[in-house]
């Protein structure tokens, strides 16, 4: 009796464990270089090379890029961004410690440098943000207000701070009257922010109709007060995004990912036109997702990435998501490059659970040194829950043995 207790404490944690869901997106993120080479910052305190799309399911291991002056990759909700025109990699929530610093990483050189940035009422723990393509100025929204930070041609840090400068009160109203009320319809709006022709695209907005998007215009710094229809009725709900980009030129598509993961959405602005392919592999809302020119790329806060394959002219719907196997699981064990396995579907990273299910989500970011504690980590608590029940396993195990 006592033993099969025991036993089922034991199955419960390593349970809780397994199937903890995330509550935060990782500290780990994956970019792309402008030859298209997949970039993984902070996997495993390491930071890789995985080659083009082509090299992604050989059994070669990546190549290790870490070098000296890297984020520590310590906090949750970890973004970066590809400046195309300058070959950087500029890279949010990567420092515990510094917040709203932007760390870049200028390709060519591969080194990293930290800009310091004067945050002003822009809000670092709670924000979307996009890096518009031709004027390298990111746009965010946070706490309801539109943010810009200019990165000029930056490189590499610049000694002054740069600020995020309020633009405006958007106004996300869903009417199509024409009037802009500055504000409007932003109350408890949790920010899905894409890119595309020079123009962010507002999804999720509340009460929009599906398929729809609020537009701002970049260049005019103007919010159309009419929303814009894409041809497709996605749902109008929360999600995350990545803009397919092309080899020159702005970005004309983005991929739109609800929540639930139930479909990819490929809206395209020119043609009002929106695909559906199929879901990712994992559904998480937490997940992070890239896009190259070729391939749209899902990081899960367990770390594990894969990719959809996508031709803008050839691809109409479905398609095969893909493990990429040669690269370690983001925040599994120490185990790094070497370990590829050759079937291309199983991921290599060796986490403390099981890492074949979906909504795994364990393990801690190990490349974290401080040992801080920071309860906005999905996977940080999600340990702590197995291991609080692992120790309420044990001290019934003691107590037993002392009876
Ligand atoms: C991470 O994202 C979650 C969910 O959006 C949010 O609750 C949390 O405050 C964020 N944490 C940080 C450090 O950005
Ligand atoms: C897409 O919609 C915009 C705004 O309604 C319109 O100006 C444009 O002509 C449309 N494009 C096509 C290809 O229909
Ligand atoms: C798609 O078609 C355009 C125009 O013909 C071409 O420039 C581009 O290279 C094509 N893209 C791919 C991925 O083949
Ligand atoms: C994980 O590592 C342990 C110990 O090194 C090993 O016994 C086990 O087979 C590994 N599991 C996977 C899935 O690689
Ligand atoms: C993921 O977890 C959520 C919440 O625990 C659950 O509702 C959902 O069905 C799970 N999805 C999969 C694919 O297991």
């Amino acid at each position: 009796m006592l033993w099969s207790l025991l036993t089922a404490f034991v199955v419960a944690g390593i349970h809780g464990v397994a199937t903890a869901a995330s509550t935060a997106g990782p500290a780990a993120c994956v970019t792309f270089d402008i030859n298209w080479n997949l970039l993984a910052f902070g996997f495993n305190g390491k930071d890789y090379n995985a080659g083009t799309q082509d090299t992604w399911g050989s059994s070669s291991p990546p190549t290790d890029i870490t070098t000296q002056g890297r984020p520590p990759f310590d906090s949750p909700n970890t973004t970066c961004y590809l400046a195309q025109f300058f070959n950087a990699i500029y890279v949010l929530n990567a420092d515990n410690s510094s917040p709203s610093s932007i760390y870049i990483y200028d390709v060519a050189k591969a080194s990293w440098s930290k800009q310091s940035v004067d945050a002003g009422t822009f809000d670092p723990t709670n924000f979307a943000a996009i890096l518009d393509h031709d004027t390298n100025v990111f746009y965010s929204y946070s706490g309801a207000d539109l943010f810009s930070l200019d990165m000029q041609s930056q490189t590499a840090a610049i000694s002054s701070a740069i600020p995020w400068k309020e633009v405006q009160k958007p106004d996300l109203s869903t009417d199509s009257d024409g009037t802009t009320t500055p504000g409007a319809n932003t109350a408890g709006y949790q920010p899905v922010m894409a890119l595309a022709q020079n123009h962010v695209h507002f999804l999720g907005v509340p009460g929009l109709a599906a398929g729809n998007a609020k537009i701002f215009v970049i260049h005019f710094s103007f919010m159309q007060p009419t929303p814009q229809f894409y041809g497709t009725a996605f749902p109008d709900t929360h999600g995350k995004t990545a803009s397919f980009f092309l080899d020159a030129g702005v970005q004309q598509e983005f991929a739109f990912i609800p929540d639930d993961g139930s479909a990819t959405y490929v809206i395209n602005v020119e043609s009002n036109t929106t695909k559906t392919l199929t879901g990712p592999p994992q559904q998480d809302p937490f997940a992070s997702y890239s896009a190259s020119t070729s391939a749209l790329v899902q990081l899960t806060p367990g770390g594990q990435v894969a990719f959809l394959a996508y031709d803008p002219n050839t691809t109409t719907s479905g398609g095969t998501w893909a493990t990429i196997s040669k690269l370690p699981s983001a925040l599994g064990s120490a185990s790094s490059s070497g370990t590829s396995s050759a079937g291309g579907s199983t991921p290599t990273g060796n986490t403390t659970s099981s890492s074949s299910g979906k909504n795994s989500s364990s393990g801690s970011p190990s490349g974290s040194s401080s040992g801080s504690s920071n309860n906005n980590s999905g996977a940080v608590s999600g340990v702590r829950l197995g291991a609080g029940i692992f120790l309420a396993a044990g001290m019934a195990l003691f107590g037993m043995l002392a009876m």
